[in-house]
C-alpha cells in the first residue's frame, strides 16, 4: 500500500521570492535574450541589473535575505570575459565568504547561487532560474526574518547586520 505524506498547505502554495543580481554584460543581456527567444523559465526571479558581479557588495545580498528573499543569484561573465578585468574572481571570492556566513546562519547553501551566463547563453539562464525555483521550493520559505529593531532573527537569537 502507497501511503501518501500529505503536505502543508502553505508549503503547495510556496512561491519563492528570488532576487537576481546580474551583470550588465553578460548575464543581463542573456535574461534578456531569454525573454525575446520564449525561453520558458518562473517568474520567481527580481532582476536587478549591475555593472559588474564585482560591485555587489556582500551587504546587498544580506538585505534581500533580510527583506524577504528567499534565495538570491549572482551571474556574471564567464571567467576571463569580465568587462572590469578581475570583477567576476572578486564576486566569486566575495560569495564563498557569504555562502560560509549563510551556513553558520543555519541557510541551506542552495539559497545563494553564483552562474555564469554569457549574452548568448538566454537558454543556460533559463535553466538556471528553474533549477534554483526548484530547489528553493524544496527548501521552503527561507528561515530568516525582521526584529523590531531591524536585526535578523536566526533560531532563538537575534544579529545585526
Ligand atoms: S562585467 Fe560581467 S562580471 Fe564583470
Amino acid at each position: 500500500m502507497v501511503k501518501v505524506q500529505e503536505m502543508p498547505k502553505e508549503a503547495i502554495d510556496f512561491e519563492p521570492k528570488i532576487i537576481g543580481f546580474l551583470c550588465n554584460w553578460c548575464s543581463y543581456a542573456g535574461a534578456d535574450l531569454a525573454g525575446t527567444s520564449r525561453v520558458q523559465y518562473p517568474t520567481n526571479i527580481r532582476i536587478v541589473r549591475v555593472m559588474c558581479t564585482g560591485r555587489i557588495d556582500p551587504q546587498l545580498v544580506l538585505n534581500a535575505f533580510r527583506y524577504g528573499a528567499d534565495g538570491v543569484l549572482i551571474a556574471g561573465c564567464h571567467e576571463g570575459d569580465c568587462h572590469y578585468i578581475g570583477g567576476n574572481y572578486r564576486a566569486y571570492r566575495k560569495y564563498l565568504l557569504l555562502r560560509e556566513f549563510l551556513r553558520k546562519m543555519g541557510m541551506h547553501e542552495k539559497r545563494l547561487r553564483l552562474e555564469w551566463v554569457s549574452a548568448s547563453e538566454g537558454e543556460q539562464f533559463g535553466k538556471v532560474v528553474r533549477e534554483m525555483v526548484d530547489d528553493i521550493k524544496e527548501l521552503g520559505p527561507s528561515p530568516l526574518g525582521i526584529t523590531a529593531t531591524g536585526g535578523i532573527v536566526v533560531d532563538e537569537g537575534e544579529i545585526k547586520i
